[in-house]
C-alpha cells in the first residue's frame, strides 16, 4: 500500500497536475492506483473524467461513514478516484476538525484501502500546512514536494529542508523529495533556478517537468500528458519521474499485478 503525498508551501505550482499524471503513468505500466483528494477545490476529479457537475465524494460524510472506500469512483482499468466532493462550509470545517482533534480519524478511513495489497495510493493536498497533511503524516510512506523553477520557490527551500513547513519532518519512511514544474528552457532565471535545485538536492529532486501547452491542454480534454501528447517533453518527464517513484515505493515498472481480493470501491 505504499502512500504518497504531493504537496507544497506554495499554491499553483501544479500539484494536482503532477498527482493525476503520476497516477496515469503508474497505472499504465501495471500498478493498481488509486488518487485521494484533500483540497476543498475537488479539481483532481477533472483529470479522471469526473464531470464537473458530479458532486460525489467522501469528505461530506467523512464523520460518519467508517469506510470512505465506498466513495471511490472507477476512472480506468487500474486506476480509481477517490474525490474530496462538494461540501457545505460547516462538513468542511467538521472534516478538518476530526482531522485535527482524532489521531486516528484518517487512519480508520482509509483503512481498507491502506490494507488492499499493491495498491499505489496518491494524495493530492491543498497549499500549505493543510490539517489532512499534518494527519497522514504517520501513514504516508513518501512526499514529494513540488516547487516551480522561480526564485519565490527558490526562497522557500531553507524552511522546507528545516522542516519550517509543517514543524518536523514530513515523512521519517521513505523521505522526502522534490519536483521542479514548469521549467522554462528558454529564459535565464528558470534554467539557473533549476540548475540551482538539481545542485542543492541531487538525489532528492525526481525530476525537472518543462512548462509545455500540452499539460493544461491534456486537463482540459481529461486526458493524461502522456496519452494526450505522448512525445511531449513534459510526458517524457512525467514517465522519469513515476520510474523514479516506483523504484523508491518498491515496485516493478511494467510487471504490475492485477489483484482481484473481494473488495467493495477498489476491484
Ligand atoms: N508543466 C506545466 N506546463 C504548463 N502548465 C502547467 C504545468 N503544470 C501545471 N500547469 C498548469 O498550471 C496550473 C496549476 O496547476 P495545478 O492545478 O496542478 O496546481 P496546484 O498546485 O494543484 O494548484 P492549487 O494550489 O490551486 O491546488 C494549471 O492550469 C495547470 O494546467
Ligand atoms: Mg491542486
Amino acid at each position: 500500500m505504499p502512500l504518497v503525498c504531493v504537496c507544497s508551501p506554495k499554491g499553483g505550482v501544479g500539484k494536482t497536475t503532477v498527482s493525476a499524471n503520476l497516477a496515469y503513468a503508474l497505472a499504465r505500466s501495471g500498478s493498481k492506483v488509486l488518487v485521494i483528494d484533500f483540497d476543498v477545490q475537488n479539481a483532481l476529479r477533472l483529470h479522471f473524467g469526473v464531470p464537473i457537475s458530479d458532486s460525489r465524494g467522501y469528505v461530506a460524510e467523512a464523520t460518519t461513514a467508517v469506510d470512505w472506500s465506498q466513495f471511490i469512483l472507477k476512472a480506468d482499468a487500474n486506476l480509481f478516484v477517490l474525490p474530496y466532493g462538494e461540501v457545505e462550509e460547516q462538513q468542511r470545517l467538521a472534516f478538518e476538525y476530526a482531522l485535527s482533534h482524532d489521531a486516528h480519524f484518517l487512519q480508520r478511513g482509509l483503512n481498507t484501502v491502506l490494507n488492499y495489497p499493491g495498491l499505489v495510493i496518491i494524495a493530492d493536498f491543498p497549499p500549505g500546512p493543510a490539517p489532512a497533511l499534518k494527519a497522514i503524516k504517520p501513514i504516508a510512506d513518501m512526499h514529494i514536494t513540488v516547487m516551480l523553477a522561480d526564485t519565490a520557490s527558490l526562497s522557500l527551500l531553507p524552511q522546507m529542508e528545516n522542516h519550517k513547513f509543517l514543524g518536523s519532518a514530513m515523512n521519517d519512511k521513505l523521505g522526502e523529495y522534490y519536483v521542479v514544474n514548469q521549467n522554462d528552457m528558454r529564459r535565464n532565471l528558470s534554467r539557473d533556478v533549476s540548475q540551482f535545485f538539481e545542485q542543492r538536492l541531487g538525489d532528492r529532486l525526481l525530476g525537472t517537468i518543462h512548462r509545455d501547452e500540452c499539460v493544461p491542454e491534456a486537463n482540459a480534454s481529461q486526458r493524461s500528458i502522456i496519452e494526450f501528447s505522448p512525445v511531449s517533453a513534459a510526458a517524457f518527464d512525467i514517465e522519469l519521474i513515476s520510474k523514479k517513484v516506483s523504484a523508491i515505493i518498491g515496485i516493478t515498472v511494467g510487471d504490475g499485478e492485477i489483484y482481484s481480493a473481494p473488495h467493495h470501491g477498489v476491484q
